[in-house]
């Protein structure tokens, strides 16, 4: 048996609004998506681009990251390092310094006292903050006390929605993004968003996602194309049709695994909550070795992803941290011991008791060090 570790359903009526968007012209297809982006979170504008990273990039230009005078300190973005690089990654090409915060490694997100306290430290020394808060694989936590800390110290607070596209916990951020690359809820293989209620800064990303024009025709800033394929933006919308389907598939094999791997000692499960998409499905693994227990289940046909990578120790960082940048106890602890299990829409009950059965197997043949 193969289960891969993601996969999309394309239904006929996607194929069909496929040959649609071939067919006709593109007018107002991109400005659709948007609306119903935004009615879907009840948000003022919705700025649509190429990927997740792209968004990123745009709302940071559009924030006026890295436009610092010469005479002027630089700007810092804090950031959580137990991710994908995307937000740390973007900062430093817009010549923005980077802080990485260390994780709690239950909710996989900012701590908020350990927030307030690298912002403490942190402020005076840089024109401006930002910080980027990563709701990861679908959990959204502590995002207002995030929001009240970053205004406390005027810093802007930034959501990386890339895995919460469909959540119904309200925006704190000032603006936040989402991805709909092929491992996220809506799969437009590639494809990313901007959200924001404010008008000024919905605006700005517009101009900087597409070669700097403004309304009255001048390329007023510099600026490159980040614009979504209008192709991927009818995939898109289309998936957003069944959005609500493709949460409670998430959902419903988010409770298999509950219960078929509660209480085994040595892995973790992810914190129940209501405020979890369960866009992907996380277990820790601290005592095995999960280089071992990956080969086991990718022998028997199961694919198991690393579940993320500690930044500040990629090599593009490691000659790049600050002085105060704080211990990473825990990212560093933890890193390799998280996995993505296979989570997709329409897995049946058998593909889900082989995913099971593959899993506890592996855990018995892997050296426990416990
Ligand atoms: C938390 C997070 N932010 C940003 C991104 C970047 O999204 P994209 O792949 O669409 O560029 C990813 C990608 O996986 C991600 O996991």
């Amino acid at each position: 048996m193969k289960i891969p570790g993601c996969k999309t359903t394309y239904t006929s009526s996607d194929y069909s609004w496929l040959s649609k968007y071939l067919d006709t012209s593109s007018r107002g297809i991109i400005e659709n998506l948007e609306a119903k982006l935004a009615e879907i979170h009840n948000i003022k504008h919705v700025v649509t681009v190429s990927n997740g990273t792209a968004a990123l990039f745009v709302l940071y230009q559009a924030l006026g990251m890295g436009m610092s005078g010469s005479d002027d300190p630089p700007d810092l973005l804090i950031v959580p390092s137990y991710t994908w690089p995307s937000a740390a990654n973007a900062a430093a090409m817009l010549g923005a310094k980077v802080l990485f915060m260390d994780i709690n490694p239950d909710t996989l997100n900012i701590e908020p006292h350990a927030l307030e306290g690298l912002l403490a430290t942190a402020r005076g020394s840089y024109r401006r903050i930002f910080v980027v808060q990563i709701h990861q694989f679908g959990l959204v936590e502590n995002s207002k006390s995030v929001r009240r800390i970053c205004d406390e110290y005027g810093a802007v607070h930034i959501e990386d929605a890339a895995w919460t596209l469909g959540s119904s916990v309200p925006l704190a951020g000032v603006a936040g993004i989402w991805s709909f690359h092929p491992r996220k809820l809506v799969n437009g293989g590639e494809g990313g968003a901007i959200y924001t209620d404010d008008d000024h800064l919905a605006d700005a990303c517009r101009r900087y996602r597409n070669h700097g024009l403004d309304d009255e025709g001048n390329f007023s800033v510099f600026a490159l194309n980040f614009r979504l394929p209008v192709i991927q933006a009818g995939l898109i919308h289309n998936q957003l049709n069944r959005i609500e389907y493709l949460i409670q598939e998430r959902k419903r094999i988010a409770d298999f695994y509950y219960s078929a791997f509660a209480g085994i000692e040595g892995i973790s499960l992810p914190p129940k909550s209501e405020n979890h998409l369960w866009q992907a499905f996380v277990l820790r693994l601290e005592d095995y070795d999960v280089s071992n227990f990956k080969d086991f289940c990718e022998k028997k046909g199961v694919e198991i992803a690393h579940a993320g990578f500690s930044t500040h120790r990629e090599k593009a960082w490691v000659s790049n941290l600050l002085d105060i940048q704080p211990d990473l106890t825990k990212t560093t602890r933890y890193e390799n011991s998280y996995v993505l299990l296979p989570s997709f829409e329409g897995m049946t009950t058998d593909d889900l008791e082989y995913t099971v059965n593959t899993i506890k197997e592996a855990l018995s043949s892997v050296k426990c060090s416990c």
